[in-house]
């Protein structure tokens, strides 16, 4: 039997890396990518090494609309159809928005969002063609209240969340299955590439591993949830977001996004 193919975009660290091999382990075909070649070799190798999975290296930056049209060319190539696509590469920036250099924050838009809203698109229709198939897009517990020196990070994860949420309704009955996965806390390279220095005054209880996260995120993808939020802190903090007014939301991921930079 043929093997289901599975793209991973950030696939050279962190939650992306993990769900590479948690997919690999389960039977699927890679295509794995992200800007840093090598890192992507040394991935694909223990891939194929390990669980016999077959991977393509697919290097990019998905910041740019030459690095997104190579991802978007994959997943409408009909040899090699693509079973799932996971949205993960993402990164944050922090401090007052004022005081941050606007490109960077128009990058984070670029990635987050724009490279999102295009690779799912650019599965979708072949999958909705093929009557099955699925997308996992990476949101974050920052999307569901502003956040104070967070606000570019937190507002492309609430665009993330909204728009898969949406997306997954109108799949109903095609057979092809969104979900969007809002980690917390999580053990990877992402607090220091934002630059926050402070990580250490988050208690240890609030923070899971790479495995967590993607072991939860599998198992709801299976059920066909539209949301996975992985952890019961996670899942406590998303829900009081969602019953408290924003000013009292707002004020509180303020004081948490302060403390830890
Ligand atoms: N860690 C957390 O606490 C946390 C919490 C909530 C949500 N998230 C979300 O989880 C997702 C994965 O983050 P992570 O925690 O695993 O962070 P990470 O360890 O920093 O990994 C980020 C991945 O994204 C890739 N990437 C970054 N910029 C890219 C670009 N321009 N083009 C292509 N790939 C790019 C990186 O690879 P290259 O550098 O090789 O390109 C890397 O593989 C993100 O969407 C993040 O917002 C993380």
């Amino acid at each position: 039997m043929e093997r289901p193919v599975a793209v991973v975009t950030g696939a050279s660290a962190g939650i992306g890396a993990e769900f590479a091999r948690a997919l690999a382990a389960r039977g699927s075909d890679l295509v794995v990518v992200a800007r840093n070649e090598q890192r992507l070799d040394e991935l694909a190798t223990t891939l194929r090494d390990e669980h016999g999975a077959t991977v393509e290296v697919l290097p990019a930056d998905l910041e740019t609309s030459d690095g997104v049209a190579k991802v978007e060319a994959r997943l409408a190539a009909s040899a090699g159809p693509v079973e799932l696509l996971v949205n993960n590469a993402g990164f944050g920036t922090n401090g007052s928005f004022h005081t941050l250099p606007v490109d960077g924050e128009v990058a984070e838009i670029n990635l987050n969002v724009v490279a999102l809203v295009r690779l799912t698109h650019a599965a979708l229709g072949p999958m909705v063609g093929r009557g099955h198939g699925g997308v996992i897009n990476v949101s974050s517990v920052g999307a569901y209240q502003p956040t104070p020196y967070s606000a570019t990070y937190a507002a492309t994860k609430a665009f993330v969340s909204s728009f898969t949420n949406a997306i997954h309704e109108e799949l109903d009955g095609t057979g092809v299955k969104a979900m969007v996965l809002a980690p917390g806390f999580t053990h990877t390279e992402f607090h220091v590439r934002a630059k926050i220095e402070n990580n250490d005054s988050m208690p240890g209880f609030v923070w899971q591993t790479p495995e967590e996260v993607v072991t939860s995120a599998l198992k709801a993808y299976d059920k066909g949830r539209a949301v996975c939020i992985p952890g019961a802190l996670n899942n406590v903090a998303a829900a009081f977001s969602g019953s408290m007014p924003a000013g009292v939301t707002r004020k509180i991921a303020g004081m948490v996004t302060k403390r830890a930079y």
